[in-house]
């Protein structure tokens, strides 16, 4: 027997004036996004932007449905957006944040299980990192060099 650890590391900004202009710029944008979410059932309100390698921006926000397991989460909002609206170029980076109006979130905001695997598979799609830039509604954000980094053992295609 041996033991396996799996690690993840990840760069922890205190203010968004830390970092890279891009990624400020990106995160202002999935600030934005939240004007589309729709969570009249959970009241919470997720926003995601993606930077695509040509420049181009793709957004996302959660989108509820009465019948629950029905709603579409943010980050797979803006994957489908991305890749419809710029078919072919990779991805750079995906920020994401989120409100929730009865009280401040001050813990990045990680994609769910569910958006890890679909991030994941847009990585081994296009044989490149995706870039995580996570924050609460206030609070540190988070960098995180790949998807594959917080989504350790996860199932592949290579397995079928
Ligand atoms: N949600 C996302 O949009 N992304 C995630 O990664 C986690 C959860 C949404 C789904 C639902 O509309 C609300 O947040 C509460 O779960």
């Amino acid at each position: 027997m041996k033991e396996i650890t799996l690690s993840t590391k990840l760069k922890a900004y205190d203010t968004t004036g830390e970092l890279p202009e891009t990624y400020q710029q990106l995160l202002e944008k999935a600030r934005l996004a939240l004007k589309e979410s729709y969570a009249p059932y959970s009241h919470f309100h997720v926003g995601a932007a993606i930077l695509l390698e040509n420049g181009s921006i793709a957004l996302g926000a959660n989108q509820e449905n009465a019948a629950y397991p029905m709603c579409l989460c943010a980050e797979r909002v803006a994957l489908s957006n991305a890749v419809m609206q710029q078919p072919g170029v990779p991805i750079v980076a995906i920020a994401i944040t989120v409100h929730n109006p009865a009280k401040a979130i001050r813990v990045p905001a990680a994609p769910c299980g569910s958006c890890r695997q679909a991030i994941c598979e847009a990585e081994s799609r296009q044989d490149k990192p995706i870039v995580l830039i996570l924050q609460g509604s206030e609070g540190p954000i988070y960098v995180i060099e790949s998807g594959n980094a917080i989504l350790p053992l996860g199932f592949h295609g290579g397995y079928l």
